[in-house]
């Protein structure tokens, strides 16, 4: 490749899509490894929840949002969404020319190298645990390990509704980690955009001595590797762009969306993928 080929790829921007505003835990920390990148966001809105629908639709869904973020010229692609990660990985991989990174690998790789008993845990929506995503991964690497998944689909509109603490949130975390708890796991993998608003409470519940592995960090310092090691960083850029695309705006998104990202957004679109077949005539 020519020298001016690459320096346009390297200032090209990193596209990522989640199924709605959850993915935005993963641009948090895009933007704490990786300061000088810009930053294409798609949150599926109108779609959400990915975590509850099957792999076809996920798919089919996750197709389109690649293609949106391909025309606006991104040199690599996050899927932020482990429910999407978990299901449209390979086609996405065979289907499009640029490198897709998911969540899942990066977090599985983390665990599998601070267990010390041989047992992870795993949580993530109902879709992600049903694909056993991240068990493979786990096993990928080491088939010595013993993985115990549990699908935790209240956590997600918990963390929605900023019920992240507190009595009622505690107790769902006890009736769904107790039983992972008792496996002897020491790492627990949070396997979904939403969990790590939650950390706190799942600590609580999980106890110190449990390592909490976040998909979100693993997966941003997996992409500040890659990206250095095919030296595609882009290095002069003081003041990196982000822009936030979403396929359905409703108040809810826009206030829940700073709290995600840990900072105000400026500026949201709202951009029509969805198409009409899907949307009801008014
Ligand atoms: N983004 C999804 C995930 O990480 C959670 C929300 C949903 O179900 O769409 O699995």
């Amino acid at each position: 490749m020519n020298e001016p080929m690459k320096n346009e790829i390297k200032n090209a921007p990193i596209g990522v899509f989640d199924s709605g505003i959850g993915g935005l835990t993963v641009v948090k920390e895009l933007i704490k490894s990786l300061p000088g990148e810009d930053i294409i966001y798609l949150g599926d809105t109108a779609r959400v929840p990915y975590g509850t629908k099957s792999g076809r639709t996920i798919i089919a869904y996750s197709h389109s949002n690649t293609e949106f973020l391909i025309s606006k010229g991104i040199k690599l692609l996050v899927v932020a969404c482990n429910t999407a990660s978990s299901v449209s990985l390979p086609s996405l991989k065979n289907e499009f020319d640029i490198p897709v990174i998911g969540v899942i690998e990066p977090g599985a790789r983390k665990a599998a190298s601070v267990t010390k008993t041989g047992k992870i845990g795993v949580i993530g929506t109902p879709s992600t645990i049903n694909s056993s995503a991240y068990k493979q991964a786990i096993e990928n690497i080491n088939s010595e390990i013993e993985v115990f998944s549990k699908a935790c689909p209240l956590f997600v509109p918990l963390a929605d509704e900023g019920w992240t603490e507190g009595e009622i949130t505690e107790r769902i975390a006890e009736q769904y980690l107790n039983p992972i708890k008792d496996t002897g796991i020491d790492v627990l993998v949070l396997g979904c955009t939403h969990y790590p608003l939650l950390k706190q409470t799942i600590r609580k519940v999980m106890g110190n001595q449990i390592t909490l592995v976040d998909s979100a960090q693993e997966t941003a310092s997996q992409i500040k590797d890659i990206l250095s090691k095919e030296n595609l960083l882009n290095k002069n850029n003081s003041q990196s762009k982000r822009e936030f695309y979403l396929t359905d705006i409703s108040d809810t998104f826009l206030s829940v969306a700073g709290r995600f990202l840990g900072e105000k957004i400026a500026k949201i679109e709202m951009v029509d993928i969805v198409g009409t077949t899907t949307r009801p005539s008014l």
